[in-house]
C-alpha cells in the first residue's frame, strides 16, 4: 500500500524487537520492513531501504543508538527516528534530539503510545522537508513592506503572575490583530510545557520551538522561516514542543538568540509566556521591550500584580516597559472593584481593558479560529482587543518608545533570588 509508513526496529534484544513488532502487527498503515541488532546494521539497513521511520534503541554494544542516529540523520535525511530508551532524562533526551531524533519513546511503553508517536512523526515529516522554501518566501515577501517599520522590532511578552488570567486568550488576538493589519508579526509560545496555541490555533505543532535547541550558532532567520508555521491570518507562529518533557531542551540561551533573531525580520514578536518565574520565563521578561501585564478586578489578582510592579523596580525595568491591562473586565460591578480603582490600587494607568465574554471566548477557542477574525471579530471583546493592538502599533511604531532601553545585561546572576540578592549587595554595599 502507498500510504504505509515503513519502519526499521533497532534494538540488541531480539525479544524486545519481537515486541514491538507485535505492537504494530495489526496496525493497516504501518509495516515493519525490518529489524537490526546493531547500531552498524541499523545504518547499513537506512541507507539501503530508506525507511520512513526508525525506532532506535540507545543501548547497544559498538556504536549506540545515538551514534548511528546522528549518521543515519546526516546520509539519509529523509528518515525519521524515535528514540526508544529506559532512560527519560533531559540530557538523554537533548542527546538524542541533537543526533536528530524527532520523539523519544520512554520503555516499557504502549502500543497505543507507539503507533501515535509513530503516526505523528510521520506526520510532521513533510513539512519538515518541504516548509524552508514556501516559509522563506513567505515570511520575507508575503507581507507588504512596511514604510514606517524601525529596524528593530518590538518583543511584547503577554504575562500574568497568576495562571488563568487569560494572557494566551490575549496574546493570541492581539498577535493575531496586528499581523491583519499588514504587521510583520511572530507570535511565540513561551509556556514551552503546556503551551496551547497550537490548539487555539488549529495548528499542529509539526515543528516547534524545541527544534532551535544546540543550533547555537546556525540560529538564523532561514532555520526560524523552517521551523515557524504560517497562520491563515498572516501571522507566524512558533509553537510550544508537542510534548511537556521536550520542553527542557529549550534553553535560555536559545531562547535569548532567537528573540534577537526575531527583531530582525518582524515588527512585533508577541510572546505567551507562564506565570511562573523561571530563568526562561525571566529571561523572555528582561528582553521584551514591553511587557503586557494582565490583572483581573480581584483582591487575588491585584495582590499578585502590585508584587509584580514591586518586582519589575527591583529587576530595574523601567516603568515603562510595563503596560497594565484589565481582562474580564466587568462593567456592573455593584460594590466590587471597578477598572478605576485597579489602576488607582496599583498606582498604574491601565493601558487597556478587555471585557469579560465567557461566551464568545469559549466558542472561538473551541473552533479554533480567533475572536478578532472569525464570526466573533465584531464582538465588544474582539475590537477591544483590535483596539490595544492599534494602540500598541501606533505608539511603538511610531518610535515614541526608545528602542534601546532594554538591552540584556551580558552577566546577570542567575535566578530570581540571585538577581534580587545582588542588587541589594551593591545597593548596601
Ligand atoms: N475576556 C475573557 N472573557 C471570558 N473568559 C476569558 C477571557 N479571557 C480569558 N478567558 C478564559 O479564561 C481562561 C484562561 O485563559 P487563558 O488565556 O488560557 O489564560 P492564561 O494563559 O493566563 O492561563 C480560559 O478558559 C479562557 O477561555
Ligand atoms: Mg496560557
Amino acid at each position: 500500500m502507498a500510504g504505509n509508513i515503513r519502519v526499521l526496529i533497532v534494538d540488541d534484544l531480539p525479544e524486545t524487537r519481537e515486541n514491538v513488532r507485535k505492537l504494530l502487527q495489526f496496525e493497516s498503515d504501518i509495516e515493519v520492513i525490518g529489524q537490526a541488532g546493531t547500531g552498524e546494521e541499523a545504518v547499513k539497513m537506512a541507507k539501503e531501504h530508506q525507511p520512513d521511520i526508525i525506532l532506535m534503541d540507545i543501548n547497544m554494544p559498538g556504536i549506540d543508538g545515538i551514534g548511528a542516529s546522528q549518521q543515519i540523520t546526516e546520509s539519509v535525511p529523509s528518515v525519521q527516528i524515535i528514540i526508544m530508551s529506559v532512560q527519560s532524562d533531559p540530557n538523554y533526551l537533548r542527546r538524542a534530539m541533537m543526533a536528530g531524533a524527532r520523539d523519544f519513546l520512554t520503555k516499557p511503553f504502549g502500543g497505543d503510545e507507539l503507533v501515535a508517536a509513530i503516526r505523528r512523526v510521520h506526520d510532521k515529516r513533510p513539512t519538515v522537508t518541504a516548509a524552508p522554501a514556501r516559509q522563506a518566501r513567505q515570511v520575507s515577501s508575503n507581507v507588504p513592506a512596511e514604510p514606517m517599520a524601525l529596524p528593530e522590532g518590538n518583543v511584547i511578552a503577554v504575562y500574568s503572575p497568576k495562571g488563568g488570567a487569560g494572557c494566551t486568550t490575549t496574546a493570541i488576538n492581539l498577535a493575531v490583530a496586528l499581523a491583519r493589519r499588514g504587521r510583520r508579526t511572530i507570535l511565540v509560545d513561551g509556556s514551552l510545557q503546556f503551551g496551547d496555541v497550537s490548539v487555539m490555533l488549529n495548528m499542529k505543532a509539526m515543528t516547534s520551538i524545541a527544534d532551535l535547541s544546540d543550533r547555537g550558532s546556525e540560529l538564523d532567520q532561514e532555520l526560524i522561516s523552517s521551523i515557524s508555521q504560517v497562520h491563515r491570518s498572516n501571522l507566524n507562529v512558533l509553537l510550544a514542543p508537542p510534548r511537556p518533557e521536550m520542553a527542557d531542551i529549550v534553553t535560555e540561551e536559545n531562547i535569548k538568540q532567537l528573540l534577537a533573531v526575531l527583531k530582525e525580520s518582524f515588527d512585533f514578536i508577541i510572546v505567551d509566556t507562564t506565570s511562573y518565574l523561571s530563568e526562561k520565563t525571566l529571561s523572555i521578561l528582561d528582553q521584551a521591550d514591553k511587557i503586557v501585564l494582565i490583572a483581573q478586578q480581584n483582591l487575588s489578582s491585584l495582590k499578585n500584580v502590585s508584587r509584580f510592579f514591586d518586582l519589575a523596580e527591583s529587576l530595574e525595568y523601567e516603568t515603562q516597559k510595563v503596560w497594565l491591562v484589565v481582562n474580564r473586565a466587568k462593567t456592573k460591578q455593584g460594590k466590587g472593584i471597578s477598572v478605576h480603582d485597579v489602576g488607582k490600587a496599583l498606582k498604574r494607568p491601565v493601558y487597556g481593558t478587555i471585557p469579560d465574554d465567557e461566551i464568545t471566548v469559549t466558542d472561538a477557542s473551541n473552533q479554533g479560529v480567533p475572536m478578532v477574525m472569525g464570526e466573533h471579530q465584531k464582538k465588544p471583546i474582539s475590537l477591544a482587543i483590535i483596539k490595544i493592538a492599534d494602540q500598541i502599533a501606533r505608539e511603538l511604531m511610531e518610535g515614541k518608545t526608545p528602542m534601546s532601553n532594554n538591552k540584556v545585561e551580558a552577566d546577570k546572576p542567575k535566578g530570581l533570588f540571585g538577581r534580587l540578592f545582588s542588587r541589594r549587595e551593591s545597593a548596601g554595599g
